[in-house]
């Protein structure tokens, strides 16, 4: 048991459940964070582990003011855990510093900019698909089987996402094995203990040494790629260090695959483990739409932000000290049920979520309120049109080839997107 509830102490109303603080570092909570982090949200709005010193913040409302305060909070951590691999980058700084660089990358994505990179996704999409049908065909031929099978990770959400990133970065496709391996390594050494963090810093300094060349060959003899961007951008009249693009096309790798590897295999998890609201999505596609939205609330990527207290901070009767890192759970808020019914229920047709284009400044109106998947205020993701524009097309042209497909037996991986380590999604279907 991690979570008792003491017996109401005189003249108390509603006795608090005690945290253990074990808990989260548990196999429990790995596996399914949200009771814990209910708990939380309904005792605890404010929580200090007193194992770590981390404040932990998991109501809806107080994440957006979280994620929109930047007089209080500074993102400076992320340049201990992303920093620490990739070395600095936009996500660690705070104020002007941030607004230069992100005005180089932001514009990337966005706009007319995303319009041509739509038929750069299809033709990945494409690709991949006709290898993987010639590939089954032959297996089903040669083992007279009468069912395909799948991994939705390795076969597909690994590779799509990365594959455009090398696109836009203008990178060869023959080196896709060897980015296959990098970023992976490079995310789990982010959050990973000594030996992960290690590989992380290797499988960095690997693809650095890599883009060396390259960097001077794009300064020199620019195209119209992201690198060849970065190579010849200037912040405030300075061209960026070599050092500082290096980290920065870092950035960019894991945060163009790694996040959107797992929105891909979570919107398929999602949608197979309700196989009515597959069928809906099946007779109309158009309903991936509402389907990425939310997945993006029910278990998006990325399950919390880290903050630092810039100043005392008074929140729920608790005093949040300058000084103290404060953890912003995507997770928590986008689960609150103060906002939305029946939140731990993963369905494409609720009145409660805001299912258009997400936004920087968030959206809360008409009963309705955005996913905070993607953060909110200044760090908002960068690649959110990407992200979704890659899912759902991906998805939409890998659904008819995949016929009735159902989870291989044994192999149902309950939610997924937690764990550091690879994981997979096996599924069996018919052949045609
Ligand atoms: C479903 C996929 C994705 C998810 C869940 C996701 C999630 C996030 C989140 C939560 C943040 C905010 C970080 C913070 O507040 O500290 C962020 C920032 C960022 N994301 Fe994404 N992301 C995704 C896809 C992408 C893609 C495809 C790209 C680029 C190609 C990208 C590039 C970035 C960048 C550059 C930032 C830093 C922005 C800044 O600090 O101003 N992301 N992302």
């Amino acid at each position: 048991m991690t979570v008792s509830s003491p017996s109401t102490p005189k003249g108390s109303v509603s006795p608090r459940p005690v945290i253990d603080p074990d808990v989260f570092g548990s196999p429990e909570y790995a596996a399914n964070p949200y009771p814990t982090l209910k708990l939380l949200r309904d005792h605890y709005p404010a929580y200090r582990n007193p194992k770590n010193g981390l404040w932990m913040i998991t109501r809806y409302e107080d994440v957006v003011n979280g994620f929109k305060d930047t007089v209080n909070l500074s993102a400076s951590p992320n340049g201990e855990s992303i920093g620490g691999v990739f070395g600095p980058t936009l996500m660690e700084y705070d104020g002007d510093d941030h607004t230069k660089l992100r005005n180089i990358v932001a514009p990337q994505f966005v706009g007319m900019k995303l319009k041509t990179l739509l038929p750069v996704v299809t033709r990945n999409a494409m690709a991949l698909i006709s290898q993987f049908t010639e590939r089954q065909a032959k297996l089903i031929a040669d083992q007279a089987s009468t069912a395909g099978e799948i991994d939705i990770v390795d076969d597909f959400a690994t590779r799509l996402p990365l594959n455009v990133i090398l696109d836009v970065m203008s990178l060869p496709q023959e080196a896709h094995e060897m980015f296959h391996q990098w970023y992976p390594a490079m995310m789990n050494g982010i959050n990973g203990g000594p030996h992960l963090r290690a590989l992380g810093v290797k499988a960095n300094q690997d693809y650095h040494d890599y883009l060396d060349p390259l960097i001077d060959a794009r300064a020199k003899d620019p195209g119209e790629d992201l690198l060849s961007r970065l190579a010849t951008a200037r912040v405030d009249g300075q061209q960026m260090t070599k050092a500082e693009i290096k980290s920065f096309a870092s950035l960019i790798l894991v945060a163009g695959a790694e996040t959107t590897d797992k929105a891909i295999a979570n919107l398929w998890y999602q949608l197979l483990s309700n196989p009515d609201q597959w069928a809906a999505v099946q007779a109309n596609s158009e309903l991936l739409e509402p389907a990425f939205t939310e997945m993006m609330r029910v278990h998006p990527p990325a399950a919390a932000q880290m903050r630092k207290a810039v100043r005392d901070i008074h929140l729920h009767g608790e005093t949040i000290p300058a000084g103290a890192y404060v953890s912003l759970s995507i997770y928590g808020a986008n689960r609150d049920e103060r906002v939305f019914t029946e939140p731990d229920r993963f369905n494409i047709f609720r009145d409660d979520l805001f299912l258009g284009r997400e936004m920087r400044g968030g959206y809360q109106q008409d009963g309705r309120s955005g996913h905070l998947g993607f953060g909110l205020g200044k760090h908002f993701c960068a690649g959110y049109q990407l992200a979704r524009a890659e899912t759902v097309i991906g998805t939409k042209m890998l659904m008819p080839v995949i016929r009735n497909p159902r989870f291989k037996a044994g192999t149902n991986p309950g939610p997924i997107a937690i764990r550091i380590a690879p994981w997979s999604l096996k599924l069996e279907f018919d052949a045609a």
